[in-house]
C-alpha cells in the first residue's frame, strides 16, 4: 500500500522559480506522486518529472490545487489569467510573502479553499521550515495540505497571520541569513590565513555540526555557547564582542524588522485590488 500522502490530479504550480522548484524537490525526495502536476511558468523551462507550459491558455482541466508561486507583484496579472479557469472546487495553496488570505479572496472568491505556506529553500532536502494558515475550510483539505507539507521538514499551522508573518521573516527568509553568517565566518578564516576553500568547509561544517547537535540532544544555545567557553580562553575572547552592547541580539532585531516591515508593505500593496480586477461571484 502507498502510503505518501497524494497530490490532487491535477495540480497546478503558477509560477515555478527557486521556491516552487524547492517543494517540488522536496516532495520527489519524499517520494511523492508528481505525474499529475502541471507547471507554468513563461520560459517553459524544464523540470524533472512534470509537464512544463509557458502559457495557462494551454493548461487544459480546471485543476484541483493550484499552487501559486509567482513574485506577489505578479499576483494580479495571473488572478486575471486563473480567473476563467477555476471551479468552486479548486483550491488555491499560494506561497507568497505578505499577501494575505482576504486578499486573495477578493482575487479568488468562488474557489472551495484558500491556503498560505511560508517554506524556507531546505524544503528541497526535506529539512525546511514551512508556516500553514488558513481561515475555517474543510477539515479534510486542511489535513490534506499539511500532510503535503510534513515531509519537507517541519512544519506547523498558525494561529494568525501575523504569525506567520513573523515566521516569514524568521524562517522564510532566515537560510539567506544564514548563509551571510557562514561566508562572515569563513572570510574571518581567510583574514587569519586559512585558504578560501578550507575556510568555507570549516565554516558550514561547524553551523551544520552545531545546529545538528543543538537539535540531537535538545540543548539550548545558552547552554552550548558555555560548554564551548572555558573561562578566559579563546572562545571567551570572541563572545565578548558578539555580547558588547547586545550587539549581535541588536543586528539579528533589525535584520527581521526590517523583513518583517516589507512583508507589511507587500500585505499593504496586495490589499489594494486593481480597480477594473474586481471580481463579482456569479
Ligand atoms: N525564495 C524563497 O526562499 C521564498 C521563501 C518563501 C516564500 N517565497 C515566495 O515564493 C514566491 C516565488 O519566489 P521565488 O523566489 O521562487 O521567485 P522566482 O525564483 O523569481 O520565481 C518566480 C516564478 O514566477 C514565474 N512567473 C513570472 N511571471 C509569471 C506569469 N505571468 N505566469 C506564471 N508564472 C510566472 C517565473 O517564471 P520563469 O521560471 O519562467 O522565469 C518563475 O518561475 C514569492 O511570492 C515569494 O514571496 C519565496
Amino acid at each position: 500500500m502507498n502510503d505518501k500522502p497524494a497530490l490532487p490530479n491535477p495540480t497546478w504550480f503558477v509560477g515555478c522559480g527557486n521556491m516552487g522548484r524547492a517543494i517540488l524537490d522536496g516532495w520527489r525526495g519524499a517520494g511523492i506522486d508528481l505525474s499529475g502536476v502541471t507547471v507554468i511558468r513563461p520560459s517553459g523551462a524544464a523540470i524533472e518529472g512534470v509537464q512544463v507550459l509557458s502559457s495557462l491558455s494551454d493548461a487544459g482541466a480546471a485543476p484541483k490545487l493550484i499552487v501559486l508561486a509567482v513574485k506577489p507583484q505578479k499576483l494580479d496579472e495571473v488572478a486575471a489569467q486563473l480567473q476563467p479557469l477555476l471551479t468552486s472546487e479548486t483550491v488555491v495553496l499560494s506561497i507568497l510573502a505578505g499577501v494575505e488570505v482576504a486578499a486573495l479572496r477578493d482575487r479568488f472568491p468562488e474557489v472551495a479553499a484558500i491556503f498560505r505556506a511560508m517554506p524556507n529553500l531546505p524544503v528541497a532536502i526535506r529539512r525546511g521550515v514551512t508556516g500553514l494558515y488558513t481561515e475555517g475550510g474543510d477539515r479534510r483539505i486542511k489535513q490534506q495540505i499539511g500532510d503535503l507539507f510534513a515531509p519537507l521538514g517541519f512544519a506547523m499551522w498558525m494561529a494568525d497571520e501575523a504569525r506567520l508573518a513573523a515566521l516569514g521573516a524568521v524562517a522564510g527568509a532566515g537560510p539567506a541569513y544564514v548563509a551571510r553568517f557562514i561566508a562572515a565566518l569563513a572570510k574571518a578564516g581567510e583574514g587569519r590565513g586559512l585558504t578560501s576553500e578550507i575556510a568555507a568547509t570549516l565554516a558550514v561544517e561547524t553551523v551544520l555540526g552545531t545546529a545538528w547537535m543543538a537539535v540531537a540532544k535538545g540543548e539550548s544555545m545558552d547552554s552550548l555557547a558555555r560548554r564551548v567557553a572555558s573561562p578566559k580562553g579563546t572562545t571567551e575572547a570572541g563572545l565578548a564582542v558578539l555580547d558588547h552592547d547586545q550587539v549581535l541580539n541588536n543586528l539579528l532585531a533589525l535584520t527581521i524588522d526590517a523583513a518583517a516591515s516589507r512583508g507589511a508593505e507587500l500585505a499593504e500593496e496586495a490589499r489594494e485590488l486593481p480597480a477594473d480586477a474586481r471580481v463579482q461571484p456569479s
